[in-house]
């Protein structure tokens, strides 16, 4: 299957798009397949979780995803002391509010040009426009899988640092809306 890059454009997902094609190469992805097929829109229409998906808009039949990401609200328990110069009377508290990224694909077509990291600026965007200046929220937090953590560590995430998590399959990381976008 080919696609012209030059048409493609995001956009929240619609009841029309196309949400069988997407092609990730691998049994491990098959869950973030079923879900943009079975849930997206739904969670979509219904506020819990909105998805944004990457579609050509010229394509003539139903517009085949190419790749998605799907924000919800979320907190993040994190110990201030990992991140220097911050407000002392902050260090008391351990939950602090946050945006999570409960999914993210790229069609494997797309892979390795860039389309992850314009899905990820395309989110901190919209954060930093609609959410921060009205609503508290100082982080981005994902479920990492394991190869993905360079990934996120390029796009300017960093891994919460309790070896716990570390160690974990699907690491916590986190990207410091205040400190990257000032
Ligand atoms: C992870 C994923 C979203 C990345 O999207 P992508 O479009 O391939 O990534 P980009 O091209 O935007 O890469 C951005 C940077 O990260 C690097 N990068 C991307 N994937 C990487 C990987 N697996 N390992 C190391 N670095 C990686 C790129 O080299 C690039 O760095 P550069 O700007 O210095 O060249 C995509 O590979 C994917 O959908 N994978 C399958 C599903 C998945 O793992 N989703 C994440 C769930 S937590």
């Amino acid at each position: 299957m080919s696609v012209n890059t030059n048409n493609l454009i995001l956009r929240p997902i619609w009841a029309t798009d196309d949400t069988e094609k997407l092609s990730l190469g691998n049994q491990a992805f098959v869950p973030l397949k079923i879900f943009l097929s079975n849930d997206a829109f739904n969670f979509h229409r219904s506020e819990i979780a909105k998805t944004y998906v990457l579609v050509d808009p010229q394509a003539k039949q139903r517009p085949r995803i190419w790749g998605y990401i799907t924000l919800m609200c979320s907190e993040i328990e994190i110990n201030l002391h990992q991140l220097t110069g911050e407000n002392s009377r902050l260090l008391q508290y351990k939950v602090f509010p946050a945006i999570k990224i409960a999914r993210l694909a790229v069609d494997k077509v797309l892979q390795r040009q860039g389309y992850g990291k314009g899905l990820l600026d395309f989110s901190i965007g919209l954060i930093l426009q609609k959410i921060m200046p009205h609503v508290g929220c100082r982080f981005i937090v994902v479920d990492s899988k394991k190869d993905s953590v360079s990934f996120y560590q390029q796009c300017g995430f960093e891994l919460l640092d309790t070896s716990s998590n570390i160690h974990s399959d699907q690491p916590l990381m986190f990207f410091d809306l205040r400190r990257n976008t000032q």
